[in-house]
C-alpha cells in the first residue's frame, strides 16, 4: 500500500516507518517536527514538514501521492503535560485529528491505523484490561485519545472510513537505527537509564503509596518493534477488508512491572547503581495498567517477540547510549 505516516519522525513513528518499508509498503512521512527528529526519517523516504491541522496540505499530499492508507501517530502523548496544559492536547489530539479525518474524506482515503493508548481506560476495575472494559480516563491525554476514537466511529458510519485503533501500553526499548529521544524526557525507562549514565543525578519515584505490592505504579512495557509490527498487521487487515472498525490492546500482559522493578532491572542491565528519591504522586497516573492482548493475537495474528523487561531495557541501553549519556543530543 501507499501509506502516509503522520508523526513518522517520532519515536514509535520512525520504528513503524522502517518496519512498513521492510514489509514492502511505499511510505511517505508527514510530521511538523515539534516532537520528532528529521534525521529519524531515512533520506530516501519522501518527507513533508506540515502540521496535522493543516487540512489543505495534508489533503493535497494524500491526493498528489495517491495515498491508500494513513497511519496516525501525531498526537501528543504525555500524561503530566496534558494535566498542566489540557488545551494543547485538545487542540492537537482532537481538533488536529479531526482535520486529518477531513483531509482523508475530501481526498478519498478510507483506511486509517490510529495510535491510541491504554490511558483511555483510567483506573481499571479488573485486570488485565480488555477492550470492552469501561473507558474513564484519569487525565486529559486519555480523554483526548478517547474523544478521537469516538470520532472514528462516527466518521466510519458517515463516510465509510475504516480504522484500526491500537491501544498501546508502555512503549519502550530501541532498535539499532531508532532510539527514544524526547526533549525534555519524561518517560520512566529513559530517565532511569539517563541516571545510570550519569546524565541526571537521580530518579524520582512518583508515589510510593499506591495499592500495589511495593507501593509504586505498575505498567505493561512493550517493545517498540512489536508495536511497529502491529501497524503492519492492521494495514493488512484493512487492505483485505477483514478489519473495518476495530480496537486492540497492545501489551505483554502478565503482572506488569512496578517503578521499583524497572529501576532494579536497569541496575542489573547497566551494572550501575541508580540513585533514587521518593517523591509525591504525579497527577493523572492510574496505579496499574496491564493489558490483555488476546484480541490482537486472535484477530490480527500479533504475537509480541520481546518478552521480559530486561531485554527491553537492554535494547534501550545498547542502542540509545549516546543520547542517554549526552543530554545535549536530545534536542531535535
Ligand atoms: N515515573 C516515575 N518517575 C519518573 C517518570 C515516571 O516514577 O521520573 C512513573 C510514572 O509515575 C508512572 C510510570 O513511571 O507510574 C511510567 O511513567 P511514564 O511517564 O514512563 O509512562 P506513562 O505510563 O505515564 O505514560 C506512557 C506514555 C503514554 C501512554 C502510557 C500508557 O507517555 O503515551 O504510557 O500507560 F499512553
Amino acid at each position: 500500500m501507499r501509506v502516509l505516516v503522520v508523526g513518522g519522525a517520532g519515536y514509535i513513528g520512525s520504528v513503524t516507518v522502517a518496519h512498513l518499508i521492510e514489509c514492502g509498503h511505499e511510505v511517505i512521512v508527514l510530521d511538523n517536527l515539534s516532537r520528532g527528529h528529521r534525521d529519524a526519517v531515512p533520506d530516501e523516504v519522501p518527507f513533508i514538514e506540515a502540521d496535522l491541522a493543516d487540512t489543505s496540505t495534508v489533503g493535497q499530499t494524500m491526493s498528489d501521492r495517491r495515498i491508500e492508507a494513513v497511519v496516525h501517530l501525531a498526537a501528543f502523548a504525555l500524561v503530566g503535560e496534558s494535566v498542566a496544559n489540557p488545551g494543547l492536547y485538545y487542540r492537537n489530539n482532537v481538533t488536529g485529528g479531526l482535520s486529518l479525518l477531513d483531509a482523508m474524506t475530501s481526498s478519498g482515503v478510507r483506511n486509517l491505523v490510529f495510535s491510541s493508548t491504554c490511558a483511555v481506560y483510567g483506573e481499571p476495575a479488573r485486570l488485565p484490561l480488555v477492550e470492552t472494559d469501561s473507558l474513564e480516563p484519569t487525565n486529559p491525554y486519555g480523554e483526548t485519545k478517547l474523544a478521537f476514537e469516538r470520532a472514528l466511529y462516527t466518521y466510519h458510519r458517515a463516510y465509510g472510513i475504516k480504522f484500526v485503533s491500537l491501544r498501546y501500553f508502555n512503549a519502550a526499548g530501541a532498535t539499532a537505527r531508532h532510539q527514544e529521544r524526547h526533549d525534555p524526557e519524561t518517560h520512566l525507562i529513559p530517565i532511569v537509564l539517563q541516571a545510570a549514565a550519569g546524565a541526571r543525578p537521580h530518579v524520582t519515584i512518583f508515589g510510593t503509596d499506591y495499592r500495589t505490592p511495593d507501593g509504586t505504579c505498575i505498567r505493561d512495557y512493550i517493545h517498540v518493534s512489536d508495536l511497529a509490527h502491529a501497524h503492519a498487521l492492521a494495514l493488512d487487515g484493512l487492505g483485505s477488508g477483514q478489519r473495518t472498525a476495530d480496537v486492540y490492546n497492545l501489551g505483554c500482559g502478565g503482572d506488569g512491572y512496578s517503578v521499583r522493578q524497572v529501576i532494579d532491572a536497569a541496575q542489573v542491565v547497566t551494572g550501575r547503581t541508580i540513585p533514587v528519591r521518593e517523591g509525591p504522586r504525579r497527577e493523572g497516573d492510574p496505579a496499574v495498567l496491564v493489558a490483555s492482548s488476546a484480541k490482537a493475537q486472535r484477530e490480527l495474528g500479533w504475537v509480541p517477540q520481546h518478552h521480559g523487561l530486561g531485554g527491553i531495557i537492554e535494547s534501550a541501553w545498547k542502542y540509545g547510549r549516546k543520547f542517554l549519556e549526552t543530554p545535549g543530543t536530545f534536542a531535535s
